[in-house]
């Protein structure tokens, strides 16, 4: 009996001792706080895959672009987080600017399509292009068909009478998809147009969600008829079967290109490379497939998933990434929605 407990104690000792000896270096170099931008879906298995590849411990917050930005302007004295991965360039080009992350050039660079490589160059490598993606809508074709509704097919038609309190779209300051709807319709249409336009479609506007995607499942559930987001993402909800059809406005519209930066001041900085130079790989890319995210990839060397939509048969427009995504374009933009859109009168 008492050997026993002496075993035991022997043991737990030796393991407390063990522990402790191995916990400190794993700290020091086996950890990796990632902000991730994407759909937690995707979020998921790309940090799992990391931390099986490298064997380094991945803690993992998802959070939408907009906010992510604002969680690194407040942590800016004391960071928190190491690496920024997805979500829309604008904010990753505002936080670049804002010096809240850290230039690197990753080995795989000239392995990117010009895009993307545009975009380190933009910012002093202070970002990178991981994917690109068309803003766009999506409709639910039972309930359009059963309100005898003809189907929508430019930005215009989202202001009809017939689509009151049946559009949803995310609010802008959280969410960098809206935040790419407004910039691309100041874009299209001239800033005060935008504006007009913006608030004529507020009446119909049922709900701003946080998240960017969010509206592309409330089509899929039917909760909403319309859902503005990027065009992947309905064709996610599409892949399930669920009665979704996507549009590709007539007008022409925005793209966004997806982006990853390492936080300035990261406390485990060479795993933040690491994990940076890692996610740019063919096979780190590929686990979007996986988990039904039909964005282009950023590696020249990596598969295209054939459900993505085609953005060469897709009217866009020539985004001005270097102005939208300027801190003072970006924070004015944000402050005239909030006075002219989302307090406007919804009648
Ligand atoms: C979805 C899309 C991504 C996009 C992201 C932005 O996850 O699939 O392509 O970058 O939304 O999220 P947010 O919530 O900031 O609009």
């Amino acid at each position: 009996m008492t050997n026993t407990v002496n075993r035991r104690l022997a043991f737990g000792a030796l393991a407390a001792l063990g522990l402790s000896m191995s916990a400190a270096p794993a700290a020091a170099q086996g950890e990796l706080t990632v902000y991730c931008s994407v759909q937690e879906e995707w979020c998921r298995p790309m940090m799992q895959a990391f931390e099986r590849t490298t064997g380094i411990k991945v803690s993992m917050t998802r959070k939408s672009s907009g906010e992510t930005y604002a969680q690194l302007k407040a942590e800016a004295a004391n960071p928190r987080g190491d690496i920024w991965w997805g979500g829309t360039g604008d904010p990753h080009l505002q936080a670049a600017e804002e010096n809240l992350t850290e230039p690197y050039q990753s080995p795989a660079l000239p392995q990117l399509q010009p895009w993307a490589r545009k975009q380190a160059e933009q910012s002093g490598f202070k970002t990178v292009g991981i994917y690109a993606g068309a803003l766009g809508y999506s409709f639910n074709t039972q309930q359009l068909q059963r309100r005898n509704i003809a189907a929508p097919k430019c930005w215009a038609d989202l202001v009809k009478p017939e689509f009151r309190d049946e559009v949803q779209v995310a609010d802008p300051n959280s969410s960098g998809t809206a935040y790419t709807k407004v910039a691309t319709l100041v874009q299209l249409m001239g800033e005060d147009k935008a504006f007009e336009f913006m608030r004529a479609m507020h009446r119909n506007v049922n709900q701003y969600t946080r998240s960017g995607a969010a509206p592309a499942r409330a089509v899929a559930t039917g909760e909403s008829l319309v859902g503005i987001t990027f065009l992947h993402d309905a064709v996610a909800q599409a892949v399930t079967g669920a009665p979704v059809q996507i549009v590709a406005p007539c007008e022409g519209t925005g793209y966004e290109i997806g982006s990853m930066s390492i936080v300035k001041g990261a406390r485990n900085m060479a795993n933040a490379k690491r994990f940076y130079d890692w996610a740019l790989t063919p096979e780190a890319q590929a686990i979007a497939i996986e988990a039904k995210s039909y964005q282009v990839p950023s590696n020249t060397a990596s598969t295209v998933p054939p459900q993505s939509p085609k953005l060469a048969d897709i009217k866009m427009i020539d985004y001005d990434f270097a102005k939208y995504g300027s801190s003072a374009e970006r924070t004015r933009l944000l402050a005239r929605w909030d006075a002219e859109v989302r307090n406007a009168p919804r009648r």
